[in-house]
């Protein structure tokens, strides 16, 4: 059986995700980036950026790398750069799980809709966190599952069925934020009438390991 992260529908499908997911997506994420005080020259990491929807929401004053491991979404991502000639962007291959970068880089590190698709979750916010400079920004847009027993019960019986659309339903909020070094900020979600949250947390100014 396939897993999530090993989905068709962010290669196959890529030219077509814009008007099927970005629909359903690309409102909260600009209202997320948009709420930011961004600085000029701060740099930004989106983790995950696919066919980037939320590349147009950043301020032209920043710098934003944006990486993804599929090929065919990256090119609908680099399509809108070069159409809007957007230097202050620059797109890579990479896996959230290693981020190819040095410590405390950035001073946000973004991810929406991502991390019920990667195989370990967990590893892949502890990566985001490692290339967060000191007092950076963590933010995070995802649907998770109900912490309530029921609840999260009835969301696993669909999972079968989500993993081979390419996410799960199985992951909580709790399990990617526990133990994390990040001060949340905003931990709830986009809207009332939403089912995607939003997490902000501000990496913690000294770690002791
Ligand atoms: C639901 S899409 C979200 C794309 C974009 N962030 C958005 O909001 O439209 C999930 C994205 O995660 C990417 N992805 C899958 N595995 C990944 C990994 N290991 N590391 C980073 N991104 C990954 C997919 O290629 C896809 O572009």
């Amino acid at each position: 059986m396939a897993a999530p992260h090993e989905s068709r529908v962010y290669s196959d499908f890529a030219r077509f995700y814009d008007s099927v997911f970005g629909r359903a997506f690309l409102d909260h994420e600009h209202e997320v980036i948009e709420s930011i005080n961004f600085r000029p020259d701060q740099r930004v990491l989106e983790v995950g950026v696919g066919t980037g929807i939320s590349l147009d929401a950043y301020p032209p004053y920043i710098h934003i790398v944006g990486i993804d491991p599929s090929a065919d979404m990256l090119a609908q991502a680099a399509a809108k750069a070069s159409e809007n000639q957007w230097g202050h962007v620059e797109l890579r291959q990479g896996d959230a799980q290693a981020l190819d970068f040095p410590d405390n880089s950035f001073d946000y590190v973004c991810s929406f809709h991502v991390m019920t698709v990667v195989p370990d979750p967990v590893r892949k916010m502890r990566e985001m966190v490692r290339v967060c400079k000191p007092g950076g920004r963590i933010v995070v847009i995802n649907h998770f599952s109900s912490p309530h027993p029921v609840l999260y019960f009835l969301n696993t019986m669909i999972n079968p069925i989500t993993k081979h659309l390419g996410w799960t339903t199985r992951l909580r909020v709790q399990d990617v934020i526990d133990g994390q070094p990040i001060e949340l900020e905003r931990n709830e979600r986009v809207s009332m009438l939403s089912v995607h949250h939003v997490i902000i947390g501000r990496k913690a100014d000294s770690i002791t390991a």
